[in-house]
């Protein structure tokens, strides 16, 4: 590993996640070295910093954003189901006639996986300077096993050309259905089970499992093979659930032991029940239900069952074409009426313990040094900056990734 600089990193408010809110300690230090925090605290009991150490300061320091369910590696752009869906066009009837995540399909089946890779290389650098440094990026615009592998490869390509950050690889088999299917949606998902799964996981492509389960994708009989030879694999699952209608997804992620659901805008309580007594966290995906005017799941439910929140931007060109986790956090408390502790919370130590990453996500002794100086006064003015990017300075694994002041210094 290459060696980094010591830091030391002064904040007015650092913000750390820790506990059962935000953990701020007022008038702080914290110190990085070989890529993790070594020491924090306030700084009257700050000891000397390294003789070499780099200092920086802000006023609100947070750990690095954690994006828990993106679809970064598309490509293409569907502007015009955009334009259609505005003027009063259905989302899931454009899907049925051939467009929707299949046209996502066509893109990605259009390109080289180098050409993917290098979109979603600068893709990932505009999504650092929002203050994300962990991605989790499904594959699922592939749909055969080829442009499935395209996708998956070319996260692989991305992380070894910003290796500071964290990408987590998510082989969505179950997404769409494509055209050479001619509708055998039955026979796809045992092909999916039985071929492609095994040929990917082979190759060491992914950490988790997904599947879009709603009524114009695919039902829990038809996802059951996947997940359960994931699962027997030692594999983690997030599923799309509820969506547009509850299918029993919320009973399948919890029989399974999913680590997450995922968008989760039509649940029962029985649904909701055995989600709370699984342990399975809830994504929120905030853009995507404000982009299809759709529903907000139901927040004081969750709430009252104690199902962690996480909240993701869903960065995908159909439903949320952003790039922005900060958008999705402010939409989270406009809309969906989160606290800002809760929101902050979600894009931060529940989306990394979603994803299995205990050692992100928080400030604390030896955690990995993911941080972001951001140009705010206060931890609950990140719910309000709608488009613009305030990090100032983002921080990965110890390195400095992203600096405002980058282009004019020297
Ligand atoms: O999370 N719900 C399904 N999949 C994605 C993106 C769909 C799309 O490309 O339109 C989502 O919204
Ligand atoms: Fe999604």
């Amino acid at each position: 590993m290459k060696p980094t600089v010591p830091l030391r990193v002064l904040a007015e408010r650092l913000v750390c996640c820790t506990g059962a809110g935000l953990g701020v300690i007022e008038s702080a230090f914290l110190d990085v070295e070989h890529g993790l925090i070594t020491r924090l605290g306030p700084r009257n009991e700050a000891p000397a910093p390294p003789p070499t150490a780099l200092e920086l300061s802000a006023e609100l320091v947070t750990p690095g954003l954690c994006d828990a369910h993106t679809h970064a590696a598309w490509a293409g752009s569907r502007h015009n189901e955009y334009a259609l869906r505005m003027a009063g066009a259905d989302y899931e009837a454009i899907a049925k006639s051939g467009g929707g995540i299949v046209s996502s399909m066509r893109a990605v089946r259009a390109i080289s996986e180098e050409q993917l890779a290098e979109q979603l290389v600068a893709r990932l650098k505009r999504m650092v300077a929002l203050g994300v440094t962990t991605f989790e990026i499904k594959s699922g615009y592939g749909l055969d096993l080829a442009s499935e592998r395209k996708q998956l490869r070319a996260i692989r390509t991305a992380q070894a050309r910003l290796p500071q950050l964290t990408l987590v690889p998510t082989f969505l088999g179950l997404h769409a259905l494509p055209p050479e299917a001619a509708g055998d949606r039955d026979g796809y998902a045992r092909t999916v089970a039985e071929e492609s799964y095994p040929a990917l996981s082979e190759e060491g492509l992914f950490r988790f499992v997904d599947a879009y389960l709603d009524r114009s994708a695919f039902s829990v009989a038809q996802a059951r093979p996947l997940c359960e030879r994931a699962r027997k694999d030692g594999f983690g699952l997030r599923l799309h659930i509820g969506q547009f209608a509850d299918v029993g997804g919320a009973e399948f992620a919890a029989e399974l032991g999913a680590l997450s659901v995922d968008h989760a805008e039509h649940i029962s309580p029985s649904g909701l029940a055995a989600l709370a007594a699984a342990g399975v966290r809830v994504g929120l995906l905030p853009v995507a239900s404000f982009t299809l005017r759709g529903p907000t799941p139901a927040i004081e439910e969750l709430r009252k069952h104690g199902l962690p929140l996480v909240v993701a931007s869903d960065a995908n060109p159909g439903t949320a074409p952003t790039e922005s986790l900060p958008l999705a956090l402010a939409f989270a408390v406009r809309n969906y009426g989160l606290s800002v502790t809760e929101a902050v919370r979600g894009a931060t130590v529940e989306a990394a313990l979603s994803l299995d990453l205990k050692n992100q996500g928080q400030l604390t002794v030896g955690a990995r040094a993911d941080l972001v100086l951001w140009d705010l006064p206060h931890e609950d003015a990140l719910a309000q900056p709608f488009g613009l990017s305030k990090a100032l300075t983002v921080i990965a694994g110890g390195e400095v990734v992203h600096s405002l002041y980058a282009a004019s210094s020297g």
